[in-house]
């Protein structure tokens, strides 16, 4: 993938790039919507991801393409500026330099910036992140600029926070930046403090992407947000990661009945993201299955944000032999289902379940076999 960057480079701006960078995409093992909330969480970096390139210019631009579509984007270097239709995407690179002085870090001057991705965008596999973390590594190499993994994170967090707009924890980007292969990454939301957990050489990931995005899925995710918000301050604690289920009860009659319910997933789905690192250190993946889909249907019944296509491949995968458990991936509303299965799930068994699918809602989901990787890095 780097030559065939390398070789678009020169096609596209014809020169050959400075820099180049590389960050995976990540699917969330468990731990939905936990993250804002001061909890922790369970995500695997995959081998699938998203390259930045960069060539310095010297007459003010910022240039960028990406392929497949090679048209240059061009716009003044100086303050970054939203951007709409089909420029959005430039708005994870551009919010990534936007946020490097509030980080005492030095913006980059003039460039050509390239994007490849073998990562399928509205997936739930966090393209959006890995492009933020491609885009923060390179622009530190560009500029001779260190900073520790942590802080790059944070950059590519606040970045769709404050200039994407989406009031996202720090999972995608922690997972993308902290990703090791063989390995699952916990985060302890809080601090953050970041750590990996063995996964054991007998599970695989298979990922069925349905294309089903909920037309108002940024929206409904700000919702949910506010939910947790309110909850938390009729609960009395800064954040639901501070509360108990006994104290939940207790405040039960002062809460409308959908802000109760979401606080009990949080509160219930940070126990399990605890109860499966317990799991995985035991080595117990019929366990470690069992609660990622009980982490399933808390989304589907007290969260409320999974679909009838999400639960559809959850309610067929979970009855097929080999498959230790199954829940949506990511945010939710549309998206994407993770399966944990054994080695023995091959890839017929995967397309019969696309075909389940497809003859219920008249597409196939795309199957992605997936395996966990390290972290963003610079190539070069
Ligand atoms: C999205 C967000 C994450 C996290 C998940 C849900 O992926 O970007 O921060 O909140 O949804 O767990």
């Amino acid at each position: 993938m780097t030559i065939q960057l390398a070789q678009k480079f020169e096609v596209v701006f014809g020169r050959a790039p400075e820099v180049v960078a590389r960050a995976p995409g990540r699917v969330e093992f468990i731990g939905n919507h936990t993250d804002y909330n001061g909890g922790s969480v369970l995500g695997a970096a995959i081998d699938r991801g998203v390259w930045v390139a960069l060539a310095p210019r010297t007459d003010g631009q910022w240039r960028f393409a990406s392929d497949p579509n090679p048209r240059i984007l061009s716009l003044r270097v100086g303050e970054p500026h939203r951007q709409t239709g089909d420029r959005r995407w430039l708005n994870y690179p551009l919010g990534v330099i936007a946020a490097l002085p509030a980080f005492g870090l030095r913006a980059p001057a003039g460039f050509d910036c390239l994007v490849m991705s073998d990562l399928p965008a509205g997936a739930g596999l966090s393209s959006s992140a890995a492009l933020e973390l491609a885009s923060a590594l390179a622009f530190l190499a560009f500029t001779g600029q260190d900073a520790p993994r942590a802080t790059v994170v944070k950059i590519g967090r606040h970045a769709e926070n404050h200039f994407v707009g989406v009031p996202c924890g720090i999972l995608d980007q922690g997972v993308s930046g902290f990703g090791k292969k063989d390995r699952l990454v916990f985060i302890d939301c809080r601090g953050p403090r970041f750590a990996t957990v063995p996964m054991s050489a007998d599970a695989q990931f298979w990922i069925f992407n349905t294309h089903t995005k909920h037309a108002l899925v940024d929206g409904l995710y700000a919702a949910r947000h506010r939910e947790c918000m309110a909850a938390a301050k009729a609960l009395g604690v800064s954040l639901l990661a501070d509360a108990k289920s006994s104290q939940l009860e207790a405040t039960r009659a002062k809460l409308a009945p959908a802000v109760f319910a979401r606080a009990r997933h949080i509160i219930e789905e940070i126990a399990r993201v605890g109860a499966t690192v317990r799991a995985l250190r035991a080595g117990n993946l019929t366990k470690v299955g069992r609660l990622l889909t009980a982490s399933h249907r808390s989304s589907q019944t007290l969260f409320e944000n999974s679909t009838p296509e999400l639960d559809f491949l959850v309610d067929t995968l979970t009855t097929r032999p080999n498959v230790y458990g199954a829940r949506l991936t990511g945010g939710g509303f549309g998206g994407a289902v993770m399966a944990l299965t054994s080695k023995k799930f091959g890839a017929a068994q995967a397309r019969s379940v696309a075909t389940a699918y497809a003859r219920k809602f008249g597409a196939a989901p795309d199957i992605l076999h997936t395996k966990t990787d390290d972290g963003a890095t610079v190539i070069t």
